[in-house]
């Protein structure tokens, strides 16, 4: 049983390492790569305070298409270049937005979104995926946040094999 009392008690970071072993705990022990993705971003959601929708985009023939997600229904489909997540995608950069609202061509899925973190998924050169977090918070996203989830991402491949999603 997933338990999260012991979350209350800990401090930002200390919750963030916990969050890379919760992932290592739930994922080493299963094989199917799309309820592995599922509970990742359930992880993250758990982890991580003051979000309102955690997921993946999943790179198809080119186009970013929704995977598992927490939080409210969200645009299917999203082109390279395009959004945030298409920015991270098409550059292979992270993108931490302080204010969504400042990023031309930010695509709003949520209105209570007002900071965003995309990390690019990238296996062998290939953008498979993007792991893509809002907060209703401005600047919610600091450089901690970004080093932890890159980490949470470096984990996170060695469990998932993108072309069975
Ligand atoms: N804001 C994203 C779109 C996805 S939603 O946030 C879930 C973007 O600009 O790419």
């Amino acid at each position: 049983m997933f338990k999260l009392d012991v979350l209350k008690k800990m401090t930002t970071e200390e919750k963030y390492k916990y969050m890379l072993i919760l992932l290592e705990g739930q994922l080493s022990s299963e094989k199917d790569s799309l309820a592995n993705l599922c509970n990742a971003s359930a992880i993250i959601n758990a982890a991580m305070d003051r979000l309102n929708w955690a997921g993946f985009y999943i790179n198809r023939d080119g186009v970013l298409i929704l995977g598992p997600f927490q939080g409210l229904p969200a645009c299917n489909r999203i082109e390279f270049g395009k959004g945030v997540c298409g920015t991270a995608a098409a550059e292979k950069k992270v993108q931490r937005i302080e204010n969504v609202h400042d990023f031309p061509g930010h695509i709003a899925c949520d209105s209570a979104s007002n900071s965003e973190i995309v990390v690019p998924i990238i296996v062998d050169d290939r953008v498979c995926a993007v792991l893509d977090i809002d907060s209703p918070e401005l600047n919610r996203f600091t450089e901690l946040e970004e080093k932890y989830l890159v980490k949470f991402v470096e984990k996170l491949i060695k469990y998932i094999t993108w072309n069975e999603i």
